[in-house]
């Protein structure tokens, strides 16, 4: 009898996760098929071989771009090699990624970068604070950028136990930043159940010196975060629903929920473009060939623009797409003079003429 209650329950769990395994291939449009949109004068970034997951352009033309992201259930091209990030001068008419050197006293080998967001002091210092997996714990390193020695020299690590499982940050003052966590569970096999049971335990999190606490909770997974050009409102990309979430934010850093715009493609990071505030999201439109790798099929790449973002009716619409014979995995997409730069989380570079 035991027995038999044990194999009904065993069947009736198997039912439900083979139920819930066909919601969320569906979910995220696992084989969806991907119809070219192509722009002008692209070129593929040399030196950029292993992913440039997060790129972060500062207002003079200077992109900072992470690459070489190990997480689990993610490709990687180059394994044995620590993450790096790389520089780009868009001024330039032909740009080229140099990688910058980091200061000694920093464990280069465990460097895992993942989000990257760029500060500005009042002294027009530039810092880069970078969301990095250490042996695949969290930590958010932050560097001084100094532009004559294309270096950059690390000044702090923030540790918190509520920085678990971050993927991005955007940072709004001198170590004041809102992060995302993207998943409750590390290991695959675990992460993969959280995925299909859909389990909305993911956070954004605040973080000063003084006070750190979860100011917007209930996502499928949060991932790229960012800041409207009026620093009013906080936008949270979740990919496994598809959508952007539209916050808003309040003078002790608590955030709203004003509206969620549904796109039908899964948002990895959002920037903002810097002439119109338009959002840009680098998007997965077929996630599933992500997570199941295969070379001969690969994941495609989307970029969106979403107009009139704080309007009644944000309009979407398609810059690019490719179904992945160019670019696999697009995870970012950044504007500065009408050019723009794709990331994707373990692919290539490309950069294209708007
Ligand atoms: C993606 O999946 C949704 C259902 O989850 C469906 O409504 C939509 O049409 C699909 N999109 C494409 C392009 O297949
Ligand atoms: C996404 O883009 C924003 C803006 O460029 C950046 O601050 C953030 O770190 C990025 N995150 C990831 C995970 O790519
Ligand atoms: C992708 O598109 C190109 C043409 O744009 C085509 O030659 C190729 O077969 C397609 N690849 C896949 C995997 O569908
Ligand atoms: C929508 O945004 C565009 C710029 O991206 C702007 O030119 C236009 O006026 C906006 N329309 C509305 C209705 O806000």
């Amino acid at each position: 009898m035991g027995k038999l209650v044990a194999l009904t329950l065993l069947g009736a769990s198997l039912a439900l996760i083979g139920e819930r395994l066909l919601a969320f291939r569906q979910r995220i449009n696992a084989s969806r098929e991907v119809e070219p949109v192509e722009l002008p004068n692209c070129q593929l970034i040399e030196a950029i071989e292993a992913g440039s997951e997060d790129i972060d352009i500062l207002p003079t033309g200077l992109a900072f771009i992470s690459s070489g992201l190990k997480y689990p259930g993610v490709p990687n091209f180059a394994p044995d090699e620590p993450g790096k990030i790389f520089l780009m001068d868009l001024n330039e008419q032909n740009p080229v990624a140099q990688e910058l050197k980091i200061s000694d006293g920093f464990d280069k080998a465990s460097f895992n970068p993942h989000g990257i967001s760029t500060f500005i002091d009042k002294d027009h210092t530039v810092y880069l604070y970078v969301v990095s997996h250490p042996h695949l714990e969290s930590t958010v390193e932050v560097f001084k950028f100094e532009e004559q020695h294309r270096s950059l020299v690390h000044l702090k690590t923030i540790k918190h136990e509520l920085l678990e499982s971050v993927n991005d940050i955007v940072v709004l003052g001198p170590e004041q930043f809102y992060a995302t966590r993207d998943r409750y569970f590390t290991t695959f096999f675990l992460l993969i159940l959280e995925m299909i049971l859909d389990l909305r335990w993911k956070y954004v999190l605040f973080y000063s010196p003084k006070e750190v606490k979860v100011v917007a909770k209930g996502f499928s997974s949060a991932n790229g975060i960012t800041v409207s050009l009026d620093k009013k409102y906080i936008y949270v990309a979740d990919p496994f629903t598809k959508s952007i979430h539209v916050m808003k934010r309040h003078d002790n850093w608590d955030l709203t929920q004003l509206k969620v715009i549904q796109l039908d493609s899964s948002v990895d990071n959002l920037t903002v473009d810097p002439a119109t505030g338009d959002v840009l999201a680098g998007c997965h439109p077929n996630a599933m060939k992500l997570i199941i790798y295969d070379p001969r099929d690969p994941p495609g790449s989307e970029v969106l623009r979403v107009q009139n973002v704080s309007s009644e009716k944000p309009q979407v619409s398609t810059v690019y797409a490719n179904n992945g014979s160019v670019l696999q995995g697009s995870s970012v997409a950044s504007v500065y003079h009408r050019k723009l730069l794709i990331g994707t989380v373990f692919h290539k570079t490309l950069y294209c003429e708007l």
